[in-house]
């Protein structure tokens, strides 16, 4: 990439910085001008860059931009200070642990006019870019269903918040991109079982603005790692895993579309299964690739901040829900809509939909 390089710096080098680090070193047009940990290089990641100790003496440096990997509750603090200093930022998800914290940072950014996005790093997973290039084809027909899953065993170092903002955050974010459908209402239980103050189990009912449902499992108590998408439509569903990015599809049982198949559709059959050649990009240079451009002034892919702050927003409504035991409903969307079924939310029948797509779907097949 010609040009003078820009210069990016990177302050939290723990778990996550680490392996900024490593896709910032290798990034073209971009060069690493420093790095900042209140606790040095615990993982040697330095590697001859200056190392400080705080933001400010990164700031110091001359930034043009710089990653944020320090615990939750510090992006804030740290976010501001970089958007006080005229130095844009890719803020670690979640934005912050509450939203007053996250709007508070996306308003700093945007009074500057500075870029600010967030790491939601699903979004850059071939797996799931994939899938939602497909829904917006329409190979999937109209959405009914988006259940996540996400499991593992216990990470030591995340002591600022709960499983909820931690991880299920990650969900929400890619549960709203991957349909395009902001989240009207939340239902959802807890558990405590690791003697901590935080979650570290929850189950969430939700719905999106279009009535699509959705179903998210997300724990720190599973010997297992399971990261699972599944999204299932009127034409059949896609199953992603994140892990492995691979993105298969599962179609219904073709039906000859007749006249009386339109009139007595019950249900659906099984079909072919197919598991789509992708490309796989890391999804973390792949989110730095998009921020780079997006500083050099070009057209990328990014996450928001308002977007961050509308996760974040979730996030504590699912919060708000285990607590309380009742369904929360977020503000700002026609609730009525949703509630109609999906037959009366358009003026053509569902069949005739399904019909639709399918012919669509014949003419973009792969
Ligand atoms: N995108 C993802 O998939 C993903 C994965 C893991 C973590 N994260 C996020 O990254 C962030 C960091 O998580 P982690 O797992 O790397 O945590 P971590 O505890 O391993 O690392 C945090 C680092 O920040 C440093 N730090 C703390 N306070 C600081 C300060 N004031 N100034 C400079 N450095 C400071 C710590 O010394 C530590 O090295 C969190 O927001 C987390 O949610 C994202």
């Amino acid at each position: 990439m010609a040009g003078v390089p820009l210069r990016a710096g990177l302050i939290g080098l723990g778990m996550m910085g680490r392996h900024h680090a490593r896709v910032l070193t290798a990034l073209d047009g971009v060069e690493l001008v420093g790095v900042a940990d209140v606790d040095g290089d615990p993982h040697g990641v330095a590697r001859g860059c200056p190392l400080v100790r705080s933001v400010e003496q990164l700031i110091a440096l001359g930034l043009d931009y710089c990653v944020v990997a320090v615990p939750t509750l510090l992006h804030e603090e740290i976010g501001v200070a970089l958007a006080e200093a005229g130095v844009h930022a890719l803020i670690e998800k979640p934005l912050a642990q509450d939203t007053a914290a996250a709007r508070r940072l996306a308003e700093a950014f945007s009074a500057r006019g500075l870029i600010g996005a967030v790491g939601h790093i699903e979004r850059y997973n071939p797996a799931l870019r994939s899938a939602r290039a497909r829904l917006e084809a329409g190979e999937l027909g109209r959405v009914y269903q988006v259940t996540t899953r996400r499991q593992g065993p216990f990470p030591a170092r995340i002591s600022d918040v709960g499983v909820v903002m931690d991880l299920a955050t990650h969900d929400i974010d890619l549960t709203a991109w991957v349909t395009q459908q902001p989240f009207v209402s939340v239902a959802a239980r807890t558990s405590f079982r690791s003697g901590r103050a935080y979650e570290d189990l929850v189950a969430v009912t939700g719905q999106l603005v279009d009535g699509t449902v959705t179903n998210h499992l997300v724990n720190w108590l599973s010997p297992m790692k399971e990261r699972i998408a599944i999204l299932t439509g009127e034409l059949g569903t896609f199953v992603a895993d994140t892990l492995t990015a691979d993105l298969t599809f599962y179609a219904n049982g073709s039906v000859r579309v007749t006249r009386s198949d339109l009139a007595q559709f019950r249900g659906v059959s099984e079909g072919d299964m197919i598991r789509y050649a992708i490309a796989k990009p890391e999804p973390l240079r792949t989110e730095h690739e998009q921020f780079r451009d997006a500083v050099l002034g070009r057209s990328a892919d990014l996450v928001t901040l308002e977007q961050g702050r509308a996760t974040v927003t979730v996030a504590e409504a699912v919060i708000e829900s285990a607590s309380s035991g009742r369904t929360v409903e977020l503000g700002g969307v026609d609730l009525a809509a949703v509630r109609r079924g999906p037959s009366e939310q358009s003026s053509a029948r569902p069949a005739e939909r399904r019909r639709d797509a399918m012919q669509e779907r014949s003419a973009i097949a792969v």
